[in-house]
């Protein structure tokens, strides 16, 4: 099954994927003026609807788009795209629903423009691409280009220019082509992934990063209420890479993998350079409120030879 099977929603119609095209007029071409949201299903259901509905009318209201489609009507349309998707599912893929909103044009009512092009569209989840970091953990490097501050663009926002994402990203693939490339802002103090928040441990309390700077992840709420439900504390607060060099773990956080471990930063192991105790609760804990294993799900991904290897490292890690 490819991506460009599935079906997606556009502008009030199931379409095929293949079908699902915007003219290159649409602003969101041309200009990245549109406003995203993503969503994962795990076992086919998918993962905190209302709260990525609810973060996508924020952005929405944020950039001035009005999209034209109630919240109710958006979930509806979610349901029906995702009901159409789940019979084309394999063993073990699923689901990765993206909302796409375009401004229609400059002219104002009351505040707001016109949505330009209304979408739903899917991905398969690409387990293949992290899944053995779950087992690993996975290299953080922070990246010369700084994250964009609140004073220019929200970053609680979702919006689809990410170019200031893209070339952090490519600033530490560069040095190392399976890094992650966590953000500094403009004074040096650490912001989020690219695409990802990023959280660490220290003390067994959990730091979450100035939330004032990054986006308001659904992901990292949900890790606020299993560690609330763990009884494991958490602070936010003003960190800088100094604090993650002395820190015993870290990890990030999204909607297509869930939570990962990250081991290092800028080339130095964090705590023993091997995923954590904290991190591997948190691991186990979301995959029970979910009911399915993600982790050995995402390594059935990989060929053989080197799923067997990880399913190993795993069961000698727990
Ligand atoms: C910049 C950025 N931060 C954080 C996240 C994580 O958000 P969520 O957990 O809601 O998927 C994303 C996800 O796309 C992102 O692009």
């Amino acid at each position: 099954m490819a991506d460009s099977d599935l079906w997606a929603y556009l502008n009030g119609k199931l379409v095929r994927g293949d079908d699902a095209v915007v003219p290159l007029t649409d602003r969101g071409v041309q200009w990245g003026d549109a406003v995203y949201d993503s969503i994962r299903t795990y076992g086919g259901k998918p993962f905190q609807v209302p709260f990525r509905i609810d973060r996508f009318f924020r952005s929405l209201q944020y950039t001035r788009i009005n999209p034209g489609i109630s919240k109710e009507e958006l979930a509806k349309a979610t349901e029906e795209v995702i009901d159409a998707n789940l019979p084309l599912l394999g063993p073990d893929e699923e689901l990765s629903i993206n909302y796409y909103v375009s401004r229609g044009s400059m002219q104002m009512t009351d505040g707001r423009t016109p949505a330009g092009t209304v979408a739903i569209f899917c991905r398969l989840v690409g387990f293949a691409a992290f899944a053995e970091f779950y087992v690993r953990g996975g290299a953080a490097i922070t990246p010369a280009t700084r994250r964009t501050p609140p004073e220019c663009v929200s970053p609680k926002a979702k919006i689809s220019n990410k170019m200031n994402h893209f070339v952090a990203d490519m600033e530490a693939k560069a040095y190392n082509p399976d890094a992650f490339a966590v953000m500094l802002d403009l004074e040096g103090n650490i912001t989020e992934g690219t695409g990802s928040n990023f959280m660490f441990v220290s003390g067994g309390r959990i730091k979450v990063p100035d939330t004032r700077l990054v986006l308001s992840g659904a992901d990292m709420d949900f890790i606020g209420e299993l560690s609330s439900d763990m009884q494991i504390g958490s602070d936010e607060g003003t960190y800088t890479p100094y604090d993650v060099y002395n820190a015993e773990e870290a990890f990030l956080t999204t909607n297509s993998f869930g939570i990962l471990p990250i081991t290092s930063m800028n080339g130095l192991p964090i705590g023993d350079g091997k995923v954590g105790p904290v991190t591997r609760r948190l691991t186990e804990a979301w995959s029970d409120k979910v009911g399915i294993d993600f982790v050995e799900q995402a390594l059935k991904h990989l060929d053989p030879e080197l799923r067997e290897t990880l399913q190993a490292e795993r069961a000698e890690s727990v």
